[in-house]
């Protein structure tokens, strides 16, 4: 900056103390070591310094402790607190070491003793002091900038709901780049217009619903033409989109639009606006630009995982469907156990819930069991609708339904996990089950608890083979088979179970 003019504050009520600066300065000025002038201008009160700050910026400060209206470092807190932007520099009479260690640490850039000031130190110590202020300044947003993208990248891998993330983005964009108002626009790709979608800062009923024809307005052109659009006084403009004069109305100046572009495609815009001309640092458009691209990978990321969601959550109805189909053919079947697999299904779902299996365990569960008896399938009619008791050589073919249950369902991948049930439904706790005689902890814990559910079923209904048992002659029965059909913690768990649902 050639030959620009530093303003400089001296807050000083000894008149001789003034004079001695405004001549060291006038004298650096003439010395023209420097491209830049000093200008001052001269207080006696911190009253009114704190006045000409609240509406007037400075280079530097000079400041004298001891005021008529205030003294110590208490005057140093005030002026900083009024100008906290500026660096002050305090003028003592005499050097006092721990007081100049106080004064740096309360917020001065230095300390200068008055009887050893000479033009040249001055100037230089002013200059000196600004840069310092400058640095520190530098540090401490590239710092805050730093952590606004961290915060965002955070939000972004740990939260798969995009309006969480945009959320927090928002918030972050708006501390940081300390403006009044910034709106999301996505581009929706089936109808080419572009929907609001979150925003900061501005009656958001204004433009909720809202969208923008892609052949109108500053955001869409930014979008259109993969740039960042800059309007530096929105006041001085016209054009077609609808919402200018909104913000026109609402004494918006200046105007940023900022595509969002993730793996080359853009996704959207972020629109910044403030009421008055904004004044930039040399890296915030960088900036801007970091936090737009991260938002675009958090929106491409939730836009894949939404594809993804729904096709799976397609394919899984489509799964389900499926299977109750098959389950309701086999019950039609098994002629006299109607219901029997819809209710045997419901009371595991829930008794295996109540014992800590989680939800994705359970969508197996819930396949198994509605699948538990589809080796019946390869049971000839005269043996499943057998009116009396079976013989061993029957016994024998009932006793493959489980197997057969296997075979047909583990080709099946989505099935291979839901196999525990029709597999092991019928394995006892004490090892006399079939078809592979495992023992208590062997037996998978879905199959331990579906066990014990079929077998309550079975027994509340009729069989070609017998009538159905009344309840206190059931409960009695899996009482009775605890530690030897059942595990006992199984068994404990669904006759609270059974008392809790009245069933
Ligand atoms: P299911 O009738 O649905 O019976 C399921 C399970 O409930 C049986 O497995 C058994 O553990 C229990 N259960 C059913 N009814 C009774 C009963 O009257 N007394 C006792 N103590 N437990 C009972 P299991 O025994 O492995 O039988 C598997 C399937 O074999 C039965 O399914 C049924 O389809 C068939 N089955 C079993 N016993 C006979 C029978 O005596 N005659 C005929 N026709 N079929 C039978
Ligand atoms: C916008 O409408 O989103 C941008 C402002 C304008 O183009 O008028
Ligand atoms: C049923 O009859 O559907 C259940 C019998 C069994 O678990 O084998
Ligand atoms: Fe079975
Ligand atoms: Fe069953």
């Amino acid at each position: 900056m050639a030959n620009s003019v530093m303003p400089i504050l001296l807050i000083e009520d000894n008149p001789g103390d003034a004079r001695l600066v405004r001549e060291m300065l006038a004298e650096a000025n003439a010395a023209q070591a420097s491209p830049d002038t000093f200008e001052l201008k001269h207080v006696t009160h911190l009253a009114h310094a704190e006045a000409l700050l609240a509406h007037t910026t400075f280079a530097a400060i000079l400041l004298d402790l001891s005021l008529p209206d205030c003294a110590g470092l208490e005057t140093l807190r005030q002026v900083c607190r009024a100008a906290p932007d500026m660096p002050v520099i305090v003028t003592s009479g005499q050097g006092d070491e721990a007081l100049a260690v106080d004064a740096v640490q309360a917020g001065a850039q230095d300390y200068l003793v008055k009887s050893h000031l000479d033009s040249h130190w001055l100037a230089r110590a002013i200059r000196y002091a600004i840069e310092r202020m400058r640095a520190n300044q530098l540090i401490a947003r590239q710092n805050s900038r730093r952590a606004a993208l961290r915060a965002i990248d955070s939000a972004i891998t740990s939260s798969f709901d995009l309006r969480v993330t945009l959320d927090i983005f928002l918030e972050n964009v708006v501390s940081e780049l300390r403006v009044d108002t910034v709106n999301i626009w996505l581009l929706n790709h089936t109808l080419h217009v572009l929907e609001y979608t979150a925003g900061r800062g501005m009656r958001a009923e204004m433009l909720r619903q809202g969208t923008l024809r892609l052949d109108a307005g500053f955001a869409s052109q930014a979008v259109v033409e993969r740039r960042v659009i800059h309007i530096s006084d929105l006041l001085q403009v016209t054009d077609t989109s609808p919402y200018l004069v909104t913000f026109q109305m609402q004494n918006f100046r200046d105007y940023y639009a900022v595509p969002f572009i993730a793996k080359g495609h853009v996704l959207g815009v972020l629109e910044i606006l403030h009421r008055a001309p904004l004044t930039p640092d040399p890296e915030w458009l960088d900036y801007v630009q970091a936090l737009a691209g991260q938002a675009a990978i958090a929106i491409d990321n939730a836009s894949l995982l939404n594809d993804l969601q729904r096709s799976n959550l397609e394919l899984s109805l489509a799964y389900d469907a499926t299977i109750e189909g098959w389950s309701r053919a086999l019950d039609l079947r098994d002629k006299e156990t109607e219901g029997h697999t819809q209710r045997v299904t419901e009371t595991t779902v829930q008794l295996a819930r109540l014992m800590g299996i989680d939800d994705l365990e359970l969508v197996q569960v819930r396949r198994g069991a509605l699948l538990h008896d589809i080796g019946k399938m390869g049971i000839p009619d005269h043996i499943l609708h057998k009116p009396g008791a079976l013989t061993v050589a029957e016994w024998e073919v009932m006793r493959q339904h489980p197997r057969l249950a296997l075979e047909l369902l583990s080709p099946i991948a989505y099935l291979r996990p839901a196999c525990d049930i029709p597999y092991c439904h019928h394995e006892k706790w004490d090892g006399t089950g079939y078809p592979r005689q495992l023992k208590a902890e062997q037996i998978p814990l879905t199959a331990r608890i579906f066990a014990i559910v079929d077998v309550w079923d079975a027994l509340r209904s009729n069989r070609p083979y017998r009538a159905a048992w009344d309840d206190t002659q059931v409960k009695a029965f899996l009482q009775a088979q605890a530690g030897k059909h059942f595990e006992p913690q199984v068994v404990a768990a669904f006759l609270t179970f059974l008392e809790n649902n009245l069933l």
